[in-house]
């Protein structure tokens, strides 16, 4: 029988967009075969960089009718269920390193109507979800350390992915595999046969010389 390839979703992520022209970036996700907006949330405190927080968040909603994928890499990030909610998330993605309470948290998520991810740092086993997998409707693999765009692809990812993806099935799971860091045109193909079901791409997508047409490339990887 002929296998269909599968297709990657792309994520681009804001953060590497020119932000006194956020407008301008907008405009060409929602031109492109983007699916979803991811948006990096940083507070200083469980990653060693600040981003953009609610009001932005309110303001690129108000542009498109994308899936708005919200990554919060802060601490106490159920304390903000509510406030992401009103400021337009479809996902929120909180960290397994900054939730005690974890599946208390998914749960919050899910009563506000939005979608709940999971993102693990390059240290965190995939293991460690298991237990919580039916929980989640997005893990996402951090394939860098967290804080910032431009960083280089850790290779070990390949290996999370594959195993994630058995641990999905295993448990006869719906949950999307999301790769977000250092994601190129060189290493999409190789994400997607691993298992990944979407890909974050800030600094490949913004820095191209032509964004939407890389965005596509990323897309037919
Ligand atoms: C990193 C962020 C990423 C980042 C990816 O902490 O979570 O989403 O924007 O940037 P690139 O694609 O440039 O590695
Ligand atoms: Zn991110």
């Amino acid at each position: 029988m002929h296998q269909i390839k599968p297709m990657a979703i792309i994520a681009p992520s804001l953060l590497a967009a020119d932000f006194l022209h956020l407008g301008n970036a907008c405009q060409m996700l929602n031109e492109s075969e983007a699916a979803w907006f991811h948006l990096d949330v940083m507070d200083g405190s469980f990653v060693p960089n600040i981003s953009y927080g609610l009001p932005i968040i309110e303001q690129i909603k108000k542009t498109t009718t994308k899936v708005m994928d919200v990554h919060l890499m802060i601490v106490n990030p159920e304390k903000y269920i509510a406030d992401f909610k009103k400021a337009g998330a479809d996902i929120l993605t909180v960290h397994y390193e900054a939730c005690p309470h974890l599946h208390s948290t998914l749960q919050q998520i899910k009563a506000q109507g939005m979608k709940a991810g999971v993102a693990i740092n390059p240290h965190t086993s995939v293991d460690l979800l298991k237990d919580v997998i039916n929980n989640i409707d997005v893990v996402c693999v951090m394939s860098v350390n967290p804080g910032f765009g431009g960083q280089k692809f850790i290779e070990h990812t390949y290996e999370k992915v594959r195993a994630l993806k058995q641990i999905i099935k295993n448990a006869n799971a719906s949950t999307l595999i999301e790769i977000d860091g250092g994601v190129t045109e060189n290493n999409a193909a190789q994400l997607v046969a691993a298992g990944a079901d979407v890909l974050v791409a800030g600094t490949t997508v913004f820095k191209a010389a032509d964004p939407k047409q890389m965005i596509t490339t990323l897309k037919n990887c």
